[in-house]
């Protein structure tokens, strides 16, 4: 048996993940499925592979390979993997999605950042400074008066969540199923996190925001959810941060809100076209702030480990960790 790795890294990218997966699985064969030079030999052990690290792989990489029965992940987010157009998942396949409480830590200190610079008009002072303008200060308002929305309670929302409680913010969060657990705890601060679901839920969490957050895996049923109507039940002059996907987002839509005023300032990190194209209005926009995808990257020094011992699971015959339903589409 042999195992592919299939990713769009550049040459540091590959050599790093070439030395760790061969020290982390040392008793595997590992193919690349972009080397020429392995050419010859992938397409004799073409028949051999049944496992598949990736990470954004071309489409048709996972082709012709009878006895893939296993893929992981890289990366949190596997839209792309199981998008129709993309073509690149044979159906009886097993997918387990990256998670890696290392990245899960990044992506609360992204939050945090961005929640106190939205807090306290601090992002508005670095636009400002470009005009060499003295900003004026926003209205002052303790953490414990500023309610965030977190929608997704999944890996990476509760994460955030927690940290958002433990900083003194009143935190609510968003997931698709009924709450068995109905709250999310955060250890050592006064209060906890109240989840809610449905389209009720929603509305509720919405009204009362003053700052959301999404962290919401990119499905049919997420797809272009940050659009006027949602953005129109917030109270006027709260903030949005975009740490999911950006399809999550209508941006026409999120334009107008922010031209009118019904929203302050947006901060995000994903986009419907990424890079983002340089003539985009998001770019010089004074109420947005535009992060270059890098909320929470896959870190390979620990992501690493996480593969090998989802590898191993798989080859003792247990399933492996953090699969995804692909019905459900995360
Ligand atoms: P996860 O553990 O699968 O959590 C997903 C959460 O979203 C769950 O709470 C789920 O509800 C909820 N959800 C899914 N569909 C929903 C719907 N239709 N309505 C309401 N809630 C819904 O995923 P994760 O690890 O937290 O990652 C979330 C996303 O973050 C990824 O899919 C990726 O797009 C994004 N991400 C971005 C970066 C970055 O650098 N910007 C890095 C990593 C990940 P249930 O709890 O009911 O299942
Ligand atoms: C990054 O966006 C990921 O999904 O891991």
């Amino acid at each position: 048996v042999a195992i592919l790795v299939a990713a769009d890294f550049d040459a540091a990218g590959w050599a790093l993940w070439c030395r760790l997966l061969r020290e982390a699985l040392p008793d595997e064969r590992l193919l690349r499925a972009d080397d020429p030079s392995d050419a010859a030999a992938f397409s004799a052990e073409a028949a051999a592979i049944d496992v598949a690290v990736v990470a954004n792989p071309k489409p048709g990489s996972l082709h012709g390979l009878p006895r893939l029965r296993f893929v992981q992940s890289l990366w949190a987010g596997v839209d792309r993997l199981l998008a129709p157009a993309a073509g690149l998942l044979p159906d009886d396949v097993l997918l387990a999605r990256m998670v890696d409480p290392a990245m899960n830590a990044a992506m609360a200190e992204t939050a945090l950042w961005a929640v106190l610079g939205l807090h306290r008009g601090l992002l508005q002072c670095v636009h400002r400074q470009r005009d060499a303008v003295w900003a004026d200060p926003l209205p002052l308002r303790r953490a414990d008066e500023v309610r965030v929305a977190v929608l997704g309670a999944g890996q990476m929302g509760r994460t955030v969540a927690a940290r958002l409680v433990q900083q003194g913010y009143r935190v609510g969060a968003w997931r698709r199923g009924a709450a068995v657990d109905a709250t999310v705890d955060a250890p050592g601060a006064a209060t906890s996190v109240d989840l809610h679901h449905g389209a009720d839920g929603l509305a509720t969490l919405l009204a009362g925001a003053h700052i959301v957050v999404s962290l919401l895996p990119l499905t049919p049923a997420t797809d272009g959810l940050l659009d006027a109507r949602c953005l129109a039940g917030l109270p006027r002059g709260a903030c949005v941060v975009n740490l999911g996907r950006g399809a999550h987002v209508v941006d026409a839509d999120l334009l107008a809100a922010l031209d009118c005023g019904q929203l302050r300032h947006a901060v995000l990190d994903v986009f419907n076209v990424e890079p983002l194209p340089p003539s985009h209005r998001y770019w010089s926009h004074p109420a947005v702030t535009v992060l270059p995808h890098i909320a929470a990257p896959t870190d390979p020094r620990s992501a690493v480990g996480v593969v090998a011992a989802n590898i191993a699971r798989y080859r003792a015959g247990h399933a492996p960790l953090h699969l995804v339903d692909r019905t459900r589409g995360y």
